[in-house]
């Protein structure tokens, strides 16, 4: 049989055979709309509050009714941008994000520019880090909101969140973070980090797609961005309840956050191990992102003098899964907007491809990996007009 090997854990993963039994009975057996008065509605109810429960717990939440569960992260981002900023116009219209952001909070902050709100989006270093002499000096009178993430979804970075979030509490300004590639790597606790909003995702961490949450600190000023039901999440976010998906999604999240340190552990090893072997057997290559701050499980190489997206389908070819940047641009061809910000010369973005563990991964597995991408590298740069050595 074809070998396979996954390695774009960032952009999706596997539901797990825990989160699965947790959601099958919320397809035939419990199937009752949340919505519904009768023993059916209040059974769905039921599981929804366990769900919301984990959740709470999982982030350390001061009350469960400060989660409300969402589409996934896209919706919890557009929800932090757009109705923190449109709930707060009587103080001001300026709100600041970082260049590297997901696309989520990007194209809400540029929705909000349509609307004629003025969006500060602060550059990182070359490590892929806000400064907070930068936030500070961007910070205005009448700016309502900071939104920066916790962990780079392309290069893994981790940001000085607790810092930040001080800073915008000094200033009376509310602090969002997506932390959809924070959950389960890094640990998330929304009192101790004074986060006012925070979004979440269940499909990173083995859950099913199309649902995550944002958690909403008590007193925060927010307006709805779907009208519709108005009991629905306590009259926040209106639409049917995803009952099968808010259940895995709370199983997902309390195993992710129960086995944080162990499968930190497992997935340093295993990122040690293949950069141990890359360098032994391919040159000419960077690692894009911060050296020591940054998860475990994402590791951005740039390969000099040829295609990552070349790289990315050969290694297809042999089985092997891995992705050019973050899975929702990867079929674009235009260089990295995080790589760009990080100051990486669009000639050595181009040969980036972004690997992202998982914990099933062996060393046997790493061992064909890069036996498999010091032949494709070979290939390519047998065929490339440029000399890599010339790119170090
Ligand atoms: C950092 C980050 N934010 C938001 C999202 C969007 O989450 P979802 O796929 O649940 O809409 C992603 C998914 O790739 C992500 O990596």
């Amino acid at each position: 049989m074809e070998r396979k090997i996954y390695l774009d854990n960032a952009s999706t993963t596997y539901v797990s055979n825990e989160v699965l039994n947790e959601m099958i009975p919320c397809f035939n057996t419990i199937y009752g709309n949340a919505g519904s008065l009768h023993s059916f509605g209040r059974d769905a109810v039921a599981i929804i509050d366990r769900a919301r429960d984990r959740v709470k717990d999982a982030i350390n939440a001061s009350k469960a009714n400060e989660i409300y569960f969402t589409s996934g992260g896209t919706e919890a981002d557009n929800w932090a941008i757009l109705g923190v900023a449109r709930a707060n116009v009587n103080k001001g219209k300026h709100i600041i994000t970082s260049k590297i952001e997901h696309h989520a909070v990007l194209h809400a902050c540029q929705q909000l520019e349509k609307e004629g709100f003025e969006v500060t989006y602060l550059p990182v270093d070359e490590n892929g880090l806000v400064s907070l002499p930068d936030l500070l000096h961007a910070i205005r009178k009448d700016t309502t909101l900071i939104s920066i993430m916790t962990v780079n979804n392309e290069v893994g970075t981790i940001q000085n969140i607790k810092a930040i979030a001080k800073i915008a509490h000094d200033y009376g300004i509310y602090f969002h973070t997506d932390a959809v590639q924070a959950i389960g790597h890094v640990k998330m606790d929304v009192q101790d980090m004074e986060i006012d909003l925070m979004s979440m995702s269940s499909h990173k961490i083995h859950g099913p797609k199309g649902v995550g949450a944002l958690y909403i600190k008590n007193g925060v000023r927010i307006d709805n961005i779907t009208y519709g039901g108005q009991d629905q999440e306590r009259g926040k976010r209106a639409g049917t309840e995803n009952v099968p998906g808010i259940a895995g999604f709370g199983k997902a999240i309390e195993i992710a956050v129960r086995n944080q340190l162990v499968n930190n552990r497992k997935l340093k090893n295993i990122r040690d191990y293949f950069l141990e072997k890359l360098k032994e057997k391919v040159e000419f290559f960077q690692i894009n992102g911060h050296p020591h701050q940054k998860s475990n499980a994402i590791l951005n190489i740039s390969f000099y003098g040829i295609e990552g997206e070349s790289v990315m389908m050969l290694l297809d070819l042999a089985g092997i899964c891995v992705s050019t940047a973050s899975a929702c641009t990867s079929k674009s061809l235009l260089p990295s907007h995080v790589l760009q910000a990080m100051g990486v010369p669009d000639e050595i973005a181009q040969g980036s491809i972004r690997i992202s563990f998982g914990t099933n991964i062996s060393k046997s597995d790493v061992d064909y990996v890069v036996d498999e991408i010091q032949k494709v590298v070979a290939k390519l740069r047998a065929i490339s007009p440029i000399q890599p050595g010339r790119l170090n």
